[in-house]
């Protein structure tokens, strides 16, 4: 098999980045643009040892959930892997790679419900982090990289953004041309502009927008801010100073230009100021669905204490503050930290403290201080959770613990680690589908303990650094 020849291809399943998967010559083959069950025809991009890259030129024979994708650089464009795929295909696909992982990785087999599916699939996104380049007239460029690629692929709209990020990212784009301010060369470390700043509170209409750069200084922010500012609902202009050498896309330290140095959003009942260097979920369409199915699954009430872990600003523990006896928020991000604080003043709630810290390290801390938790929320990054974090948990035993995940594979690999170091069972696991379009997925997995008033299962190794905190049942 050679670059650039074209194979007909049977395709026979999906990778967990919604590749199509078929095997030919010995190799396994992943094919863009392709679903399971299809006949295609393919143009090799890449061989390697025992695998190769195609991609699709003809479609032999359509799956029946094949559809029309409405983006025009669908298939040139990094952002989204199924817009050529049936929103009801996505959801199964999607349920199908919970159950996958859970499986492969975790060895754990449990029935997967089916997808939460997101009441709004396109135009979702509150934020976007979008870079900027040159093409090759040397005009501005605005989009995300191409599929496993840093090369920008320019679009004029995106189905998956909310509508009014195009105008602020046309507004700064016109500013660049205007100012001849160079957008950032990742591989020279020079230019200034690196990425335009969107995000957009759903209930209030309020945007954020600005500029990372690759400066302490930003050259004509007076002007970008007076622009910014002329479009609906621009209530916060910002410029991030981001001078790292790495692809991360936001520095530490954040000017306001003008406006509020937050926005505000409402989930559930709850409002939520924002800042720029938080994590908010990212559709605000489908959060307080997510939120609902983790706080109805732990069935909290006026006798718990709840631990909520990787907090971010507070959103899932302060949604359920008002019915518990204690909240303790846990949160690496010192300013959302801050935002979790005014959030709990914000929404008179005054059962909420917040720690900034890493969650393994903290949660020693507050162990020291007699803090013990009956319900917790794990809500990690991708990563998933530090071994020493779900020690700690395991010890603590609280009665009811949910674990929101965004991604399967760690997801499969902590549940594995429960599974094997404690006598937590999983009760539920619920797909909840916050990205639409995409191959993400979001799950929420409650566990309990089978035999609450059994001693906690340690191994000898775990004995000898420590009883378990909590002296329930025979221990
Ligand atoms: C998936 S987000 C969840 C945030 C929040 N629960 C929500 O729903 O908006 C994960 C959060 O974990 C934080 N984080 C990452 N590593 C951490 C660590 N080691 N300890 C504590 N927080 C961490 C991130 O800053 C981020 O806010």
């Amino acid at each position: 098999m050679k670059k650039n020849e074209i194979y007909c291809l049977s395709v026979t399943g999906t990778t967990s980045e919604g590749l199509g998967v078929a095997k030919q010559d010995g190799l396994v083959i992943f094919i863009q643009g392709a679903i399971a069950g299809e006949m295609a025809e393919a143009k090799i991009l890449k061989v390697k040892k025992n695998i190769a890259y195609a991609k699709v030129e003809k479609i032999l024979t359509p799956s029946a959930s094949r559809i029309r994708p409405s983006c025009p650089v669908f298939h040139q464009c990094g952002g989204c892997s199924y817009l050529h795929v049936s929103y009801e295909k996505q959801l199964e696909i999607k349920r199908q790679k919970v159950t996958d992982c859970l499986k492969r990785i975790g060895k754990i087999e449990f029935p997967v419900s089916g997808t939460l599916p997101s009441p709004q699939p396109f135009h979702y996104r509150n934020k976007v982090f979008i870079p900027v380049g040159k093409d090759t007239n040397g005009h501005i460029i605005a989009g995300f990289y191409a599929p496993r690629s840093h090369r920008i692929q320019s679009a004029d709209a995106c189905m998956i953004q909310d509508r009014k990020a195009q105008e602020v990212i046309n507004c700064i784009k016109q500013w660049m041309e205007d100012f001849k301010l160079p957008p950032y060369d990742e591989k020279t470390h020079t230019g200034l502009i690196r990425h335009i700043y969107f995000r957009v509170g759903l209930s209030t209409g309020q945007v954020m927008a600005g500029v990372s750069a690759n400066s302490k200084v930003l050259p004509h922010a007076d002007i970008l801010a007076e622009r910014l500012l002329c479009i609906d609902g621009v209530a916060s202009v910002i410029h991030n100073v981001n001078q790292f050498k790495t692809n991360v896309i936001l520095g530490e330290k954040t000017n306001i230009l003008a406006g509020l140095p937050y926005i505000e959003d409402k989930i559930l009942d709850t409002r939520f100021r924002i800042g720029p260097l938080s994590f908010c979920q990212v559709n605000p369409y489908q959060t307080p669905r997510l939120y609902q199915a983790a706080l109805d699954a732990m069935d909290l009430n006026i006798d718990d204490v709840l631990f909520d872990i990787y907090c971010g600003i507070g959103t899932i523990g302060l949604c359920a503050a008002k019915r518990i006896k204690k909240l303790i928020g846990i949160e690496i991000v010192p300013e959302a930290i801050e935002y979790a604080k005014q959030n709990a003043l914000l929404n008179d709630i005054q059962n909420a403290c917040f720690f900034a810290g890493k969650a393994e390290e903290k949660i020693f801390e507050l162990i020291d201080q007699g803090e013990i938790p009956t319900a917790v929320v794990l809500d990690p990054p991708r990563a998933g959770c530090d071994r020493k974090l779900l020690e700690a948990i395991i010890r603590l035993a609280p009665k009811k613990l949910c674990y929101i995940s965004c991604d399967p594979a760690t997801l499969a690999r902590d549940l594995n680690y429960l599974a094997e170091h404690s006598d937590y069972q999983i009760q539920s696991v619920v797909p909840v589908d916050m990205f639409p379009q995409t191959s993400h997925v979001e799950t929420v997995v409650l566990m309990s303990r089978c035999k609450p008033d059994a001693p906690i299962k340690i191994t000898p190794k775990e004995a000898e650094q420590g009883e378990p905190y909590t002296k329930r049942g025979a221990c």
